[in-house]
């Protein structure tokens, strides 16, 4: 599943994510506060978009793997950080074949997941890939937010979401899965991971200032959800 938003609206993605209110002031620094120490890790970043994360980990010192479905986007790392970071393209769907059994100390998959329909097997390549005292750190939509665009009304349904987001300023299509939370906690239970720390997120207090209304919403209400994990 390729939105056009992450394939040929991939530049203009990369410069609305750059500092809005839900990634920038919202997203990255509730992912954050969940990673371990970064110098010297091994870190491989599975949907890695057009790179915030890649240069943020890299600046703190992690020897970083980014991966990501679209060639826009990898395009866009490889000019951002050229070859101090190791990017390819990859249909995380299939998991990533290409890297070696527990070879990374930390992986990373920010708003990655909700597009595979099930991630069960990316899971299990999570798992295969970390080391023994690695952590998986992920977000995804709050199955709780999703829930009110269930076409069937069934919560307890893993079902495809077509929707369109403002992120770039106009409407653009989206497509996604929505699923309940015990699907996903099963998926990690299946793959041999287990969840160490919850987070629902925070808005940061710049936000207040520059977007009171999202402030306002994210201070009251989830709109994402953050996981840690380490292998069993
Ligand atoms: C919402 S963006 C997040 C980008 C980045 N992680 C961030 O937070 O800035 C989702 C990313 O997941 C990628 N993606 C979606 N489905 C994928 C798949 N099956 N395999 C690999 N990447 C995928 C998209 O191309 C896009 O770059």
């Amino acid at each position: 599943m390729l939105n056009p938003m992450y394939g040929r609206h991939a530049a203009e993605y990369a410069a609305a994510i750059r500092d809005n209110s839900y990634n920038a002031h919202y997203e990255r620094p509730s992912l954050i506060a969940l990673l371990p120490e970064l110098q010297g890790k091994r870190v491989i970043d599975l949907g890695c978009g057009p790179g915030e994360y890649a240069a943020y980990l890299t600046s703190q010192g992690a020897t970083v793997t980014a991966v990501d479905s679209s060639l826009e986007m990898i395009s866009l790392v490889q000019q951002k950080l050229g070859n101090s970071v190791h990017a390819y393209v990859q249909d995380l769907a299939q998991g990533v074949p290409d890297e070696a059994d527990r070879s990374f100390d930390l992986v990373v998959s920010p708003l990655m997941i909700h597009y595979l329909e099930d991630p069960t097997s990316l899971f299990r390549d999570v798992k295969r890939i970390l080391k023994p005292e690695g952590l998986f750190v992920f977000s995804t939509h709050h199955p709780f937010v999703d829930y009110q665009f269930s076409p069937s009304g069934n919560y307890f349904l893993t079902e495809k979401i077509v929707d369109e987001w403002d992120t770039l300023g106009r409407p653009t299509r989206v497509e996604y899965f929505r699923r309940p939370l015990s699907a996903l906690m099963q998926s990690l239970t299946d793959a041999g991971l287990c969840m160490v720390e919850l987070s629902e997120g925070r808005p940061d207090e710049q936000m207040q200032q520059t977007d009171p209304e999202s402030f306002q919403k994210l201070s009251t209400a989830p709109g994402f959800l953050f996981l840690k994990c380490r292998v069993v």
